[in-house]
Parts: C-alpha cells; sequence; structure tokens
C-alpha cells in the first residue's frame, strides 16, 4: 500500500528532538509512519513505540519493521498510551519524547470509502479505527437538539440549527445514506455568502461528526495527562493539532501544570488547582508550518506545533 499522507512541520518537530543521546520515543499517531521514519533514520533511537487505532497503519509499520528492529507497533487508542506501556516489555522505561500528530492523515481522508471527506461521495462513516458509533447514525438518528448541539460545539458552525432542521427534514423522506447528500443538506442550508467562501461550506459538520465518532477532544485531554507521566525527567511532549479545540485543550493543559492557572475560553471547564508544576513550556506561542509547507501542502494549513518539557 502506497503512504499518500505527506508530513505536516516534520522539520520543526524533528528540531526539538536531543541528537546528543539515545532516546526512548513514542509516536503515539503513527498514521503512515512517514514522522517514525524520519526520526529513525536521524536520530539515536534505544525503541520507538507507534501507537495508532487505525489498523491501516500496521501495514506501514511492518515495512519499516523490516528495516529496525528496535520498534513495536500497538493498534490501539492512544488514550490507552498508560496501559499498553505497562502491559509491555516497555514497563519500567521512561520516555524522552512523545509525539502526537493529531487529527486523520491523507490515507483516511483520500478513501472515500472511509467517508471524512465531503469531496469524494462515500458513506457515512468517519471511524478512525473501531468506535462505538459512526456518522451515518449520528445524523440519521439523533434528535434535533442533540444534533445541533454537535455541530456548534465540535464544529462552531454557526448554522448549526438551521442544518440540523434541514437534516432531520430530509431523513423522514429517506436516511441520509452518503457524503455527497450530506454535503448538498449543508451548502443548501447556508447563507449565499458561506457558500461562495474560501473554505469549503461542509467543512465545520464534516469536523463536528468526525471529533463526535471518535471522541477526539477525551482522547486527548486523557492521553495527555497520562504522556506526562510516562515522561523522563526533561522529555518533551510534542503536539501538532488541526482545530482550534484540540489546540486550547493543549494550550490550557501545558499552561496550568507550568503555572499559569488560567484557561483559554470560558466554555472550557476549570481544570482548579492542579497541584504541583512539572511542565516548562517551549514553544511561548505555537509554531506555524512556513509559507513554502502550506503553498505545497495545503492541508498543513492549520497546524499549530506545541512542545512543553517535563521538569
Ligand atoms: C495526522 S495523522 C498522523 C500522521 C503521521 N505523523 C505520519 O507521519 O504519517 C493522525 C493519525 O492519528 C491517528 N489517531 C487519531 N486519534 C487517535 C487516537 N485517539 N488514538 C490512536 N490513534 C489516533 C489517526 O488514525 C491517524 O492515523
Amino acid at each position: 500500500m502506497i503512504n499518500r499522507h505527506v508530513p505536516v512541520m516534520i522539520n520543526e518537530v524533528k528540531s526539538f528532538i536531543p541528537i546528543n543521546k539515545k532516546i526512548n520515543l513514542i509516536d503515539a499517531t503513527f498514521g503512515g509512519g512517514s514522522y517514525s521514519k524520519a526520526i529513525l533514520e536521524e536520530f539515536n533511537i534505544k525503541n520507538l513505540i507507534a501507537i495508532d487505532r487505525d489498523p491501516i497503519s500496521k501495514i506501514f509499520f511492518n515495512e519499516l519493521r523490516k528495516k529496525y528492529k528496535n520498534i513495536e507497533f500497538f493498534n490501539q487508542k492512544f488514550s490507552k498510551i498508560d496501559e499498553l506501556i505497562s502491559n509491555s516489555k516497555y514497563l519500567n522505561e521512561k520516555f524522552d519524547v512523545i509525539i502526537f500528530d493529531l487529527g486523520v492523515s491523507s490515507n483516511q481522508i483520500d478513501n472515500a470509502k472511509r467517508g471524512f471527506s465531503f469531496q469524494n461521495e462515500g458513506p457515512l462513516d468517519m471511524k478512525m479505527g473501531s468506535s462505538k458509533l459512526n456518522a451515518y447514525e449520528i445524523v440519521n438518528s439523533f434528535d434535533e437538539s442533540k444534533l445541533s448541539n454537535i455541530l456548534f460545539e465540535l464544529g462552531e458552525e454557526k448554522h448549526s440549527r438551521r442544518i440540523a432542521k434541514n437534516i432531520i427534514k430530509k431523513r423522514t423522506i429517506k436516511p441520509i445514506d452518503n457524503t455527497k447528500e450530506l454535503s448538498d443538506i449543508i451548502k443548501k442550508s447556508l447563507p449565499f455568502n458561506n457558500v461562495k467562501n474560501k473554505i469549503h461550506p461542509a467543512t465545520k459538520v464534516f469536523q463536528a461528526l468526525r471529533i463526535y465518532v471518535n471522541d477526539e477532544l477525551n482522547e486527548l485531554k486523557i492521553a495527555i495527562e497520562k504522556s506526562e507521566s510516562l515522561l523522563a525527567q526533561n522529555g518533551l511532549l510534542i503536539i501538532v493539532s488541526f482545530q482550534s479545540l484540540e489546540d486550547r485543550i493543549v494550550k490550557d493543559y501545558f499552561n496550568h501544570k507550568s503555572g499559569k492557572r488560567w484557561r483559554s475560553s470560558r466554555h472550557l471547564p476549570d481544570l482548579g488547582d492542579l497541584g504541583p508544576i512539572t511542565l516548562k513550556i517551549i514553544t511561548k506561542k505555537p509554531l506555524r508550518p512556513k509559507d513554502f509547507e502550506i503553498n505545497s501542502n495545503p492541508r498543513s494549513r492549520s497546524a499549530k506545533l506545541r512542545v512543553a518539557q517535563k521538569i
């Protein structure tokens, strides 16, 4: 299988990885393995643990495994990161670097059968791996207010009510079967100006459904906290996010753990007094991709990279 994913901000990610010692590293979002491959080629790696909830990642991992024996793959959700390590032979290891490159890979988006993209007609699936439900079930069975709340909260879609109303109207005639039908309903629900916008009118709704199907925000909240406990002293947590809800979770967590006890949005739960200061923020502001990267890989345009160090 050909890896279609172009890694985002790989040079920036690599620039934080220590070069002067042998390190343990977790690539918590292995995807097509481009990060892991580049890291194995350029750094002195003791063990590299790869995690991805999508079984297709195993195919890319097996390719890499032909060349490197000090690597291991877990086909699991990263919220289980602590159990995976404690039930493995790495139980007594601490990690110098843990990387999250969030969201979906091009291997997932570009496969119409996975239903992630409004550009290609496909079933309303959107599951990254095993999830309790898929997008079809949400779109065809959730009540109007629940649907509208999901679109508003997870997609930050201003027209959520109108879109939810139109989804309900359509599905009473026949179930909404595929990404194209859904995308057409969204387009018809929006004012003309939105349809002419640079970003596709279905972007926010598709984002909301994907986040809900894969429980992405909870996954991230749980995984960040667990990862911190797996880090060695001076170990680095490197996180690349692609939308503001994820970035806010990372920013808030880093701020709290480094002593700035405030939250970036009043809509987020107050993390309270989280006890001792355990992290130092390395990137005062998030790094963004350079123009040449955005031009050659438009999918990188919303990326933000943040790094914190365990103290
Ligand atoms: C942007 S891609 C990573 C690309 C990777 N860095 C590369 O170079 O190919 C994100 C990957 O994270 C995986 N993923 C997202 N959420 C996950 C979770 N909660 N647990 C495990 N894997 C997850 C997705 O399945 C996807 O393969």
